[in-house]
């Protein structure tokens, strides 16, 4: 653990693709007066180009690495709300950099719900192209075990956007309230 108090470390998303993590930490950057870092739109940024691009262009090991990079350096910073990609938890110093620097918040949408919305994703999720609805849920299924390590879960299911974001910003408040009851 870092020396950065509870009320100033960075806060993490993380979850499956597509369970809201960049509409979510928009929200509760905004609540927070925070400022908001989506990983995947810096890559996008860095590469000018989409992950999907990234991927076949580059391979998703370059993607792999730049996104470790680029989590690692942000975790370090103070004050921030920020969204990961849903596999970057795969790798052990994401993993390890967000849980010692920051408040980490899975995001934990079941797989009937998410599949209702694979439609959207598909065509922009290159980890999900030429797979079968089969093969889509056990990697959903395979990926949960990397989303438990976490500092707080929150089911998504039936809630909207505004609901998830008041309910993060809720429990920051209480834990930051009991942890360091005299604002430090
Ligand atoms: C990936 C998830 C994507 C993006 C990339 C790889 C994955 O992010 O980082 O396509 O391996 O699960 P989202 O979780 O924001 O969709």
């Amino acid at each position: 653990m870092n020396d950065v108090s509870l009320r100033e470390q960075s806060i993490v998303l993380i979850g499956f693709m597509g369970v809201g993590k960049t509409t979510i930490g928009r929200a509760v950057a905004k609540k927070l007066y925070r400022d908001f870092v989506d990983i995947d739109e810096e890559i996008e940024k860095k590469f000018n180009m989409p992950p999907s691009e990234i991927f076949k262009e580059y391979g998703e090991r370059t993607f792999r690495e730049t996104e470790k990079e680029m989590i690692i350096h942000s975790c370090k910073q103070k004050l921030k709300i920020i969204s990961v990609g849903g596999g970057a938890f795969l790798q052990d110093e994401i993993r390890e950099a967000c849980l010692s620097d920051c408040i980490i918040f899975f995001l934990d949408l079941s797989w009937d719900s998410w599949k209702e919305r694979i439609s959207l994703l598909i065509d922009s999720r290159p980890v999900l192209q030429g797979k079968n609805i089969d093969q889509i849920e056990k990697l959903f299924y395979d990926r949960q075990p990397i989303y438990e390590e976490h500092h707080s879960r929150v089911i998504t299911d039936n809630l909207v956007v505004d609901e998830v974001a008041d309910y993060i910003v809720d429990s920051l408040k209480t834990a930051w309230d009991i942890y360091e009851p005299n604002g430090k």
